[in-house]
């Protein structure tokens, strides 16, 4: 553990810009599963059980956000969701994604302000995040895109670490939303384990307004 102890730290210095936070992750790519299986990492599964809980439509169209090599995409189809897109910044953990076959499209893009190139707004019934927000990662910014592509009435559902609390997620922008009645919570719960002894969270939403 005290190797990956060690990347996780490297990997959520505040200082990383995404290009560094990219190269880390393309490069751990090929080790990312069995480095983190030994660290115990409970997000995909938690992320895609607490998804069952709050949608419901499992031939709905979902994009699983920050979806590296596919862990989160494998535990939908656990729960019998069929149509997902992936997207995440890294093209190396896009290669082993597409491995696993659960995916319809794979989007390489970084998640920020920007749209997301070539997707439509309105298109996606709900998004999934596993282990995406985090310092140096996505953060709330980038939830003003989220809502762009989902449809009205979409789902968004996070799991997130809690050595940073959820402020990742529930920063100036997501208040901004809440406050305009864009987006409204519909789920927030603990996580205990979700990355060997560090606590998590579930967190989702529901878009109310468009
Ligand atoms: C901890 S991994 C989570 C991967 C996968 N969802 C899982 O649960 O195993 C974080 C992923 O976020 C991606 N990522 C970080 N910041 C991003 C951004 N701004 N836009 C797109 N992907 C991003 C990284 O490339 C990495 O694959």
């Amino acid at each position: 553990m005290s190797n990956i102890s060690a990347l996780l730290a490297e990997i959520r210095r505040p200082e990383n810009t995404s290009d560094d936070v990219r190269a880390m992750y393309d490069k751990w790519s090929d080790r990312y599963e069995s480095d983190l299986a030994i660290a115990t990492w409970n997000a995909p599964v938690e992320a895609a059980k607490g998804f069952s809980k709050v949608f419901h439509q499992k031939d709905g169209r979902i994009l699983d956000c920050a979806a590296g090599t596919g862990l989160s995409g494998v535990e939908l189809t656990r729960h019998g969701y069929s149509n997902i897109d992936a997207v995440d910044m890294s093209e190396e953990s896009l290669k082993l994604a597409e491995q696993k076959k659960v995916y319809t499209n794979i989007i390489c893009a970084t998640l920020g302000a920007e749209p997301i190139e070539g997707v439509e707004p309105d298109i996606y019934d709900a998004v999934i995040c596993s282990g995406g927000f985090l310092r140096g990662h996505m953060d709330d910014r980038c939830l003003p895109e989220l809502v762009r592509v989902l449809k009205p009435g979409g789902i968004i559902a996070i799991t997130t670490n809690d050595f940073n609390g959820p402020s990742c997620v529930e920063g100036p922008t997501m208040a901004r939303l809440k406050q305009e009645g864009i987006l409204k919570s519909v789920e927030k719960y603990k996580l205990e384990k979700y990355l060997g002894d560090e606590d998590g969270w579930f967190l989702a939403y529901k878009v109310m307004n468009k």
